[in-house]
């Protein structure tokens, strides 16, 4: 388990190719992902997609209201519903911006021992793995948000800890960034 540098040029290639499938879950595999789980936490995030680490596999990890998800080539299907709202990105740091997604989705692929993954995802867990999902296309929420001229910083310093007694929770929007205000 290792908190391993997460990569935040959005113009990197890193974040920019195509992930390859994941063609065999071994033990190396179920290293990054818990070293993906330990990234994530510091960061702090409700979710990283490997590229963000410099690993170009087709591999997520999402936290989210207590629940976290191990998926290895991910897939979505059976998208429906529209909502715009605020995202934020580990790898575009302190920027933020509306995106539309879909409010409902099914997520298929595979968990961290191979077996078959589905998990029916509504609203802001629909949103992160649409996010997570878009990073290993190499897309970046900058390249969905609604209005460019939207896109703004929000500056660190008043970023305010929830108060939520170290329970995450969104105060403003995001994407793989951290529940409370962008890191
Ligand atoms: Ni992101």
């Amino acid at each position: 388990m290792a908190v391993r540098p997460i990569v935040t040029n959005p113009d990197s290639p890193d974040v920019r190719g195509r992930a390859k499938r994941v063609s065999r879950i071994d033990d190396t595999i179920r290293t990054i992902l818990d070293d993906m789980v330990d990234t994530m936490r510091v960061a702090p995030g409700v979710g990283l997609a490997a590229p963000q680490i410099g690993i170009p596999l087709r591999m997520i990890v999402v936290e989210y209201e207590g629940q976290l998800f191990h998926v290895i080539n991910p897939e979505l299907s059976k998208l429906t519903g529209a909502e715009t709202d605020e995202e934020g990105c580990l790898s575009v740091p302190n920027w933020q911006g509306p995106v539309t997604r879909a409010t409902s989705l099914l997520v298929k692929g595979r968990d961290r021992v191979g077996r078959e993954f589905r998990l029916n995802a509504e609203g802001w867990l629909a949103r992160i793995f649409q996010h997570e999902c878009d990073h290993l296309d190499g897309t970046l929420f900058v390249d969905r948000v609604t209005d460019r001229a939207a896109l703004h910083w929000i500056d660190p310093d008043e970023a305010v800890d929830d108060g939520g007694g170290g329970k995450r929770r969104r105060k403003q929007g995001s994407g793989d960034a951290a529940p409370a205000p962008i890191q």
